[in-house]
């Protein structure tokens, strides 16, 4: 499958057909479905503000019909499958056509953020080829059919986005037995009832994403935050080996958590625990802070209000970290060097008990947001690097004149 990758251009259209033709050439179902497509857009010349934007559907016409193959952004080759993005396009609140449905060998249909609106057709979910599948950021419903009976036959699916679609519904549980899903990407939908926790068990997923979906519940995590997830955290997380990105900020997760789990989730680069009413356990051993410990390589990592009392020594060798949470935790201490040996674009360590940084000029170069208020900092002001836009040292026990 032949993907292409563009900057968001208002009426740009991309597709790309491949055939099984040594030379290939288009079908006439093929184009007359795409003519049928054309002749259900209404193009506005001037609808993007991106002097290269032009609309490809423009030239297409049917005296070209034998070759829709030579049609501007329409690709063939060999290999029987379609991919169509039609992403960042101006469709002014229209249906999402259901003739779609004429072209039952698509593995790939992008149609996010595009102002599409109303009902998803029922007829996108016959395209049981889909592999990737992107109805994301429109304003789209998905009530009759429902969530269930939509993705019932999409059982080939791998990517598959609904965020921002109003479902209103709950997850149904056979989503479980979709083995190839490696993203599934529910945020702002609508979503209620218990997240079925098989779902965690998926072999191939690396992104779930659930924010912003507060009547969801159950006593497993949900990846994103602002849902109603309550319990203590299962150590089966640590299953989902292959995950990058686990956000379980702002729900109301309660009870002590053994880090370690975490730090056996090797590809994880973005982790998040803040804001629940958890007491994280961080076991430092010689393994963990040692330069050739495999450990995940965190880019992000937030742990604010999670009942440290310790600035944790595994971020030492942390040398990609960019963003660091620690607010609210009971750290006692200085904030150790090696802090400024990572990548720390932005520190936050407001409410704690630390004293101090350990050097008073803060070498960083990439430091952008500093918040060390509500510490118990004493002596000179810490001379944050000019890269800095954001300083807060207030409510500490700081003296003398400022730099
Ligand atoms: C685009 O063209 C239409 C007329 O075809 C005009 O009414 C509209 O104001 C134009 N919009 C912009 C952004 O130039
Ligand atoms: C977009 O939709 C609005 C409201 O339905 C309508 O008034 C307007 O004419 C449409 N614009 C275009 C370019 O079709
Ligand atoms: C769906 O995929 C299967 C296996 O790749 C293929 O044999 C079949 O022809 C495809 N269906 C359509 C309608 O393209
Ligand atoms: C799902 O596939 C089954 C068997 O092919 C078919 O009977 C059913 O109508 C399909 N459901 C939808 C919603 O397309
Ligand atoms: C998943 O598939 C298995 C085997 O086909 C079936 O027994 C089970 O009921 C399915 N689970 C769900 C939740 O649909
Ligand atoms: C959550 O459920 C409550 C009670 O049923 C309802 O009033 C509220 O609108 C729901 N919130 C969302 C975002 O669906
Ligand atoms: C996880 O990391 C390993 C080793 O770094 C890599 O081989 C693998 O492809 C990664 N998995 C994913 C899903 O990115
Ligand atoms: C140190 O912690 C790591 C991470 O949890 C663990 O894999 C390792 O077995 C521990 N090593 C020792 C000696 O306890
Ligand atoms: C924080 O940890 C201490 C032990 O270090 C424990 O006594 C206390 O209950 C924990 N607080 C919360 C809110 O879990
Ligand atoms: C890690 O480094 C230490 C020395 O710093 C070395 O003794 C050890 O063998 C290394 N371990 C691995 C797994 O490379
Ligand atoms: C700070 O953490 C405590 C628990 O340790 C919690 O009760 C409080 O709400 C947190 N405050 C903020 C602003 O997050
Ligand atoms: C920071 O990194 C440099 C170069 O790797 C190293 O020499 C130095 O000891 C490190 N500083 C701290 C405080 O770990």
């Amino acid at each position: 499958m032949r993907l292409f990758s563009t900057t968001p251009l208002l009426h740009l259209l991309i597709l790309s057909c491949l055939f099984s033709h040594v030379h290939p050439l288009c079908h006439p179902d093929e184009s007359a479905a795409l003519l049928e497509l054309k002749d259900s857009f209404i193009i506005r010349q001037n609808a993007s503000v991106d002097p290269l934007a032009y609309p490809k559907v423009a030239s297409w016409s049917s005296k070209e019909k034998d070759d829709c193959c030579s049609w501007d952004g329409v690709e063939c080759d060999e290999h029987n499958s379609h991919s169509l993005n039609l992403a960042h396009n101006d469709f002014n609140g229209s249906l999402i056509p259901y003739q779609l449905s004429h072209l039952p060998s698509l593995t790939y249909l992008d149609l996010s953020d595009s102002i599409f609106a109303g009902q998803i057709p029922l007829e996108i979910s016959q395209l049981s080829n889909l592999s990737f599948l992107d109805l994301s950021q429109n304003q789209l419903e998905l009530k009759r059919p429902d969530f269930s009976t939509f993705v019932r036959n999409l059982s080939k699916i791998k990517y598959l986005s609904l965020s921002y679609v109003d479902i209103s519904s709950p997850v149904p549980s056979f989503l479980a037995n979709f083995s190839s899903l490696t993203s599934l990407r529910l945020e702002h939908c609508g979503l209620y009832g218990e997240f079925p926790i098989d779902i965690f068990q998926l072999p191939n997923l690396q992104f779930l994403v659930l924010t912003k979906n507060t009547n969801l519940t159950g006593s497993f995590p949900e990846f994103h935050a602002e849902c109603g997830f309550h319990g203590p955290l299962p150590s089966s997380l640590s299953r989902l080996s292959n995950l990058q990105l686990l956000e379980l900020g702002r729900n109301a997760f309660s009870g002590t958590v053994d880090f370690n789990m975490f730090l056996n989730m090797k590809n994880l680069t973005i982790f998040g625990l803040s804001g629940n009413m958890l007491s994280v356990l961080i076991r430092e051993n010689r393994t963990t802070i040692s330069t050739n410990a495999t450990l995940p390589k965190f880019k992000i990592l937030s742990l604010g209000s999670c009942n440290l009392t310790t600035f944790p020594g595994f971020l030492r060798h942390q040398y990609g970290l960019t963003r660091l949470d620690l607010s609210n935790n009971s750290m006692h201490g200085k904030v150790p060097k090696w802090i400024w040996n990572t990548s720390i674009e932005i520190l936050d360590i407001h409410d704690n008990f630390c004293t101090g940084f350990s050097i008073d000029v803060l070498p960083s170069m990439s430091l952008r947001y500093l918040d060390f208020s509500r510490n118990s900092f004493m002596g000179a002001l810490p001379i944050p690097p000019p890269s800095t836009n954001y300083f807060d040292g207030s409510k500490n026990e700081l003296s003398g004149e400022i730099s």
